[in-house]
């Protein structure tokens, strides 16, 4: 199944040319990695093929409805939340779904709006939404849940990054410089 192709992209600035005509196909299953020295362009084509940036010339086609996350090499966290925290202060559409239905049960009387959000509960696979967190961020190596962020180690923030990341359960995981948290998918 093919879930994005990368057709005849370029990407200067200014004078300087980081890539001319690129093309290439990212297919479910595959795990590729861009290898460059540093200032080649390797941020400058992930941001591209995340969203986050145009290319100046071709187009990447997304295979309709795909979920994509994206790692940056220097995750944004908030230093005076906690780990915790941090999993539920992303912006994961599911914390909505469970937040909806944390109001439902208060009002139990509104029964077409409880059915509502216990069918979206269900359709999102939200039951178990503590259970994953905990789970991943013990695989993570984040068992101190109440932990500051501001104390944690450059590794850790970018592991509890990547915690937020797998929770929104992407079809396509893009990692700017993951270094030593491949790590996890080997545990897997
Ligand atoms: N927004 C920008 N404006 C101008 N130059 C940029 C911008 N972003 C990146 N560059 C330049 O593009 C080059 C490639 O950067 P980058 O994609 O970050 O490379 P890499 O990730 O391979 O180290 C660098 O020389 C960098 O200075
Ligand atoms: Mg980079």
């Amino acid at each position: 199944m093919n879930y994005l192709s990368v057709e005849n992209i370029s990407k200067s600035f200014g004078m300087r040319v980081l890539f001319e005509n690129i093309s290439f196909g990212i297919n479910e299953g595959q795990k590729i990695g861009f290898v460059a020295k540093n200032g080649t362009g390797k941020t400058s084509l992930l941001n591209i093929i995340a969203g986050n940036d145009k290319a100046d010339t071709g187009n990447v086609v997304f295979r309709k409805g795909l979920r994509i996350a994206y790692l940056p090499q220097e995750p944004d966290l908030d230093p005076s939340l906690t780990v915790e925290q941090t999993i539920f202060d992303s912006d994961n559409p599911i914390l909505k779904i469970i937040e909806d239905y944390e109001h439902a049960i208060e009002n139990p009387d509104d029964s077409e709006t409880y059915q509502k959000a216990f069918d979206a509960m269900d359709a999102h696979h939200a039951w178990d939404f503590e259970t994953r967190y905990k789970q991943i961020l013990f695989k993570l190596k984040l068992e101190d849940l109440h932990a500051k962020v501001g104390n944690l180690s450059g590794g850790q923030k970018k592991r509890l990054a990547l915690a937020n990341a797998l929770l929104t359960t992407p079809d396509l995981l893009i990692m700017d410089e993951p270094t030593n948290h491949l790590d996890f998918f080997i545990l897997k």
